[in-house]
């Protein structure tokens, strides 16, 4: 099990760097970041939020296959837009809504090291631009407004301090 990097830490406002190539290292990576995201019961999770700042995420969600994306592009995305709930590991009870493209054509290497290229909507779109945020220093309530983010942040300072 890997320790989730929490709202505050510097890390996870900086930009991750490319994966030069799918090695042991990353693999093993990958495994123990699968076991933690199940561990706590999240849909998906950046490499950042385990303290390593490069281009990888794993998405996992109800009804879907584990997945794995490494050095990611969202190569295009739909002037269609909706707003949905969104929450994050590194920002515990936490939930807001995020307004987001309802679809992306996303490209990547799989976990076999593969290139793919994935034309996704619905809930896989909204978590796939919400790990690839991870990946450039963004979080889900820098999307929101930002008395609504001054609020939040309050409200997880609470939680989190007891
Ligand atoms: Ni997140």
């Amino acid at each position: 099990m890997l320790n989730i990097v929490t709202l505050g830490d510097e890390r996870l406002k900086k930009h991750s760097i490319l994966v030069p190539d799918l090695d042991g290292e990353i693999k093993s990576l990958i495994e123990q970041m699968f076991e933690t995201m199940h561990a706590n019961k999240g849909i998906g999770l950046a490499a950042v939020q385990v303290g390593k700042l490069i281009r990888l995420f794993i998405t996992h969600l109800p009804k879907d296959a584990p997945r794995v994306f490494i050095n990611p592009e969202v190569i295009e995305t739909s002037v269609d837009q909706g707003s949905f709930e969104e929450g994050c590991l590194s920002i515990p009870e936490v939930n807001a809504d995020v307004i987001r493209s309802k679809h992306v054509k996303v490209q990547a290497w799989n976990d076999k090291g593969r290139p793919l290229s994935m034309d996704v909507d619905d809930f896989l779109a909204r978590v796939i631009q919400h790990e690839i945020d991870h990946l450039n220093g963004v979080l889900f309530i820098d999307r929101i407004d930002p008395k609504k983010r001054e609020r939040l942040v309050r409200q997880y300072e609470n939680i989190s301090t007891g």
